[in-house]
């Protein structure tokens, strides 16, 4: 696994990759990897001839109380694993070589950038669009894939592509969950022993919604948020949003129907956490 620190090698390398004709597949991250972060691998490896993984922890999509500073990093770690994995290239800028002095321009997607994840953190979805579209004009993927846990994050990227026209097809994975429940994310590390055991009651929560509209035919979102808040409350997890949303243009539905998504954000002790279904 070739690895590279900076632009001008990954193009001149990406250059060479290309000129063999060979398809790219990109997965970006910002590290601390898990077998959420493996399983894209794997899904790149089979749409593309040649993988390229990226890990920046991006300082633009840290609003300024969040945890940029304190943000999980084991370099080694992941190393090894993107070894194990066959990755062809990996990319580990630097901040200064990501955003060098002077730097001025940022992606806004409007609408989907600003409700859930968006509104409880102004900027952040900006700070991401900018580094994607950077990513994307470095590596010069042809298939590129991200993790449905980050639900609102994938319909912004592929409202950028679509409005940009960019030369990049994006596919979505299954979020990969714990044996608990838990959805897989690097900030799960930063839970306690009583807050980890207590956040299984987020997907509990969320698989309650789902047999409540199959089995009981429910389609007030009212009443199965209230009690969804309520289970969740009941374990110690403070609401950030909870909402019942299409799954196109994340505005909230009238009445629950198939296809409708499910995404919540809950705090567990100071850790933010994150997770989504379809109905
Ligand atoms: O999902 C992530 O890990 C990040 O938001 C991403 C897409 C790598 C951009 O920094």
């Amino acid at each position: 696994m070739k690895i590279v620190k900076k632009i001008a090698e990954l193009k001149r390398l990406i250059k060479l990759v290309k000129n063999k004709k060979k398809i790219i597949g990109f997965v970006p991250t910002m590290g601390y990897l898990h077998e959420g972060h493996l399983s894209l691998i794997r899904i790149a490896r089979k749409h593309s001839d040649y993988v390229v993984c990226s890990i920046f922890v991006n300082p633009i999509q840290f609003g300024p109380n969040e945890d940029f500073n304190r943000y999980p990093r084991d370099f080694k770690r992941d190393e090894s694993l993107l070894k194990k994995e066959k990755v062809d290239l990996l990319f580990y800028p630097s901040v200064k070589e990501m955003y060098p002095e002077g730097y001025k321009t940022y992606v806004e997607v409007e609408g989907l950038s600003s409700v859930l994840c968006g509104k409880s953190r102004p900027g952040h979805f900006r700070g991401v669009a900018t580094v994607v579209l950077k990513l994307f004009n470095i590596v010069q993927p042809d298939i590129a894939v991200f993790g449905e846990k980050d639900y609102q994050q994938a319909l912004i990227i592929k409202q950028m592509v679509r409005d940009l026209n960019l030369n990049v097809k994006i596919i979505t994975a299954p979020i990969v969950r714990e044996s608990d429940g838990l959805a897989m994310s690097s900030r799960n590390t930063y839970l306690n022993t009583e807050e980890r055991v207590n956040a299984t009651i987020i997907n509990q929560a969320l698989i309650w919604a789902r047999d409540v509209f199959y089995k009981e035919n429910i389609k007030s979102p009212e009443y199965i948020l209230n009690r969804m808040r309520q289970m969740i409350e009941d374990k110690g997890g403070t609401i950030d949003y909870i909402a019942i949303v299409d799954k196109e243009t994340l505005e909230p539905v009238r009445f629950v129907k198939k296809g409708d998504r499910i995404l919540l954000a809950v705090y567990f002790g100071r850790t933010r956490l994150i997770d989504n279904t379809a109905v």
